[in-house]
């Protein structure tokens, strides 16, 4: 099969390279978007990640093509019109679960980092400041964490969290009360904000979890809150975070994804002027931490991602798609 890889990076060819057997693997730089879509042409296949646009324009451009399948090198698919691709006889597939320990690992490295400010003292001690003034963190021991989304991700969180002594609200669609324990209770939404120290988000992107951080659900929070976010940057309301910011409301704000990074993150912008004012109005604040969409970015997630997508291609051409296909 000949496979149209888009977004592609150094690491996702080094990953798909080793693990490819007997496919034609394409590799482009550019996202994927209406005027780019060309690109798969003569492919049967194409391959996309998290900002990759696979709209209904696109989705009419690829049946053109011939495309039969699209893989999703990622679990979340809120950047794809499923009903689109389903009348237009597109397969999807993705890869639901590739490490959730690394995006729960990196989620508890930006709340230590945010908290311990080991980032600036790094900065600092190279530099010969060896001073503490405003470095000063909080014990996370006693802390309540509210967890929203208590799936693969959420609950490998939850139990690190547990870890450090933390007292667990969770909140999901569905309470399983299988996961509770001393520490760890399911509560209703309002609750969980208005209770916790630190709120951290892992439920999908979808209508209904768009803007779930806003104005109004800010206003709830306890003050000097810490919000992280590591599931998809617009289940927050990028402006009403920013007033939160300033005004003191909330003490904390850790992002690994974020609303616009389809026109930032994966590149090198270092040379550019960035015309996005809302992230550089985020970098502004001494207590914001933003990585760039890294929290699934480990060895083994790479991996996983590139042997399930493989997979993928042979239960396609078998015919055979399991619980791999979105639908
Ligand atoms: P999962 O499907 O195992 O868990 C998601 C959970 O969210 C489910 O338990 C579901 O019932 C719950 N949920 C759905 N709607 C909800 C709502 N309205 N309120 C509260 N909970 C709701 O998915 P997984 O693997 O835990 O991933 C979670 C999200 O993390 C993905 O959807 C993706 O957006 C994001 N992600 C981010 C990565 C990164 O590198 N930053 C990497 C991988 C995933």
């Amino acid at each position: 099969m000949k496979i149209a890889f888009f977004s592609t990076q150094p690491y996702d060819r080094q990953y798909f390279d080793k693990y490819n057997q007997n496919h034609q693997l394409v590799y482009f730089d550019v996202s994927l978007q209406p005027d780019t879509a060309e690109l798969a042409s003569g492919s049967d296949a194409i391959c996309v990640f998290v900002n990759d646009q696979v709209n209904a324009t696109v989705v009419h451009k690829l049946e053109r093509l011939g495309i039969k399948l699209l893989l999703l090198r990622c679990a979340g698919f809120n950047n794809v019109d499923i009903a689109a691709a389903n009348a237009a006889g597109i397969k999807t597939a993705r890869v639901p679960e590739y490490s959730p320990y690394a995006v729960a690992e990196h989620t508890v490295a930006l709340i230590l980092t945010l908290n311990r400010k080991t980032h600036k003292a790094y900065n600092r001690v190279r530099d010969g400041n060896f001073s503490l003034v405003n470095l000063l963190g909080f014990d996370l021991h006693g802390k309540t964490v509210g967890v929203v989304g208590m799936g693969k991700i959420g609950q490998c969180f939850a139990k690190n969290m547990l870890g450090f002594g933390c007292r667990i609200l969770a909140f999901d669609l569905i309470a399983n009360p299988e996961l509770e324990n001393a520490d760890l209770k399911f509560v209703p939404l309002d609750e969980l904000f208005s209770n916790s120290d630190i709120i951290s988000l892992h439920c999908p992107l979808n209508e209904k979890t768009k803007h779930l951080v806003n104005k109004e659900s800010i206003k709830t929070m306890k003050t000097g809150v810490m919000i992280v976010n590591t599931g998809r940057g617009a289940l927050i309301d990028t402006s009403a975070v920013i007033e939160g910011l300033k005004s003191g409301h909330i003490g904390n704000l850790a992002l690994d994804v974020y609303e616009q990074e389809d026109k930032l993150f994966f590149r090198d912008l270092s040379a550019d002027i960035i015309s996005d004012d809302q992230i550089m109005r985020l970098m502004s604040f001494p207590n914001v931490l933003i990585t760039a969409h890294q929290a699934f970015f480990t060895d083994e997630a790479l991996t996983k991602i590139a042997q399930v997508t493989f997979q993928n291609i042979a239960d396609y051409e078998a015919g055979r798609l399991g619980p791999t296909l979105v639908q």
